[in-house]
């Protein structure tokens, strides 16, 4: 893993840069929001109501990951509409403490389901109930975070976890036959019946619809970017190994590694 390029360094303007790092000054936010769900909060629930058996695969990855260890005090940044955090509590009894979610649409979706969420992105967030003992960025929120942002937010949910806190990512990576469509399927003007039936068995069925992240980069590249940060003690686990096509078909259990799933879980320690 050591020997894949290094993440490059943010272009955080200098002065921004020190007070990110001395932690005297917020938000680290510099580009604009694009609200990439605006008037459009029922559409991560419809693809939970459509695709059951991979938010269930994802589900069980979810609850792997925050359990290496007593989760303790979560906070869930780019909760959506809260699918998730609903199932954690009803399914596991993990309640999440607080919550953070930019878009107004998907925000008031999981105010619907009872969450209490604060309207914000991770890099504006002010982390009021710090110190957490687990930040979790479920299904790629962090992957809406521009590159030269996120190191900066990284280190900042460094410095409000606890001791021995540690931060959850999951994400579908860039490496994955999942991701290798969407991302090109983003970044060049590909023909929508080449890849319609490659992308009916996913989460990606409705791409019409359904606003997918902006960045992405192999799992190798957040594991650089966590242990330069100072993260230490990252595990791995990873669920829906099956190609595209048949990924409806069948629940799965996660397993430990990053090579071969279509979603991944990162846990870093403080
Ligand atoms: C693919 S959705 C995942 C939602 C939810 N966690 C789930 O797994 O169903 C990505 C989420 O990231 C949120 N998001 C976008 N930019 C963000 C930012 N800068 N900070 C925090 N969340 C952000 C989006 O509004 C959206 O809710």
């Amino acid at each position: 893993m050591r020997m894949l390029p290094k993440p490059p360094v943010p272009r955080l303007p200098a002065a921004r840069a020190a007070a990110t790092k001395n932690n005297t000054e917020r938000p680290i936010m510099a580009e604009p929001y694009i609200d990439r769900y605006q008037d459009n909060g029922a559409i991560l629930d419809e693809t939970w109501k459509a695709r059951p058996n991979i938010y269930e695969s994802r589900l069980r990855l979810l609850h792997r990951a925050l359990t290496t260890k007593d989760p303790g005090k979560i906070l869930s940044i780019g909760i959506g509409s809260g699918i998730f955090e609903t199932l954690l509590r009803e399914r596991y009894g993990i309640e999440v403490a607080e919550a953070v979610e930019p878009s107004a649409s998907l925000g008031a979706e999981a105010r619907k389901k009872g969450l209490h969420v604060t309207q914000s992105t991770a890099q504006d967030y002010d982390y009021a109930g710090a110190p957490y003992d687990t930040i979790v960025y479920n299904g790629s929120s962090f992957g809406f975070i521009p590159d030269d942002e996120i190191e900066a937010t990284f280190a900042h949910n460094r410095e409000v976890l606890a001791d021995g806190g540690r931060l959850v990512l999951t994400d579908v990576p860039e490496e994955s036959a999942l991701g290798i469509i969407l991302q090109l399927a983003q970044k060049y003007d590909i023909k929508r019946e080449d890849i319609d039936d490659l992308l009916a068995g996913t989460t990606f069925f409705n791409l019409n619809t359904h606003a997918y992240k902006p960045n992405w980069h192999p799992i190798s590249w957040y594991a650089t970017l966590l242990e330069r940060i100072g993260y230490r003690d990252l595990k791995f686990f990873q669920t829906v190994l099956a190609n595209p096509p048949y990924q409806k078909d069948a629940v799965e259990d996660p397993i430990e590694g990053y090579t071969k799933g279509n979603y991944v879980a990162i846990v870093a320690s403080k």
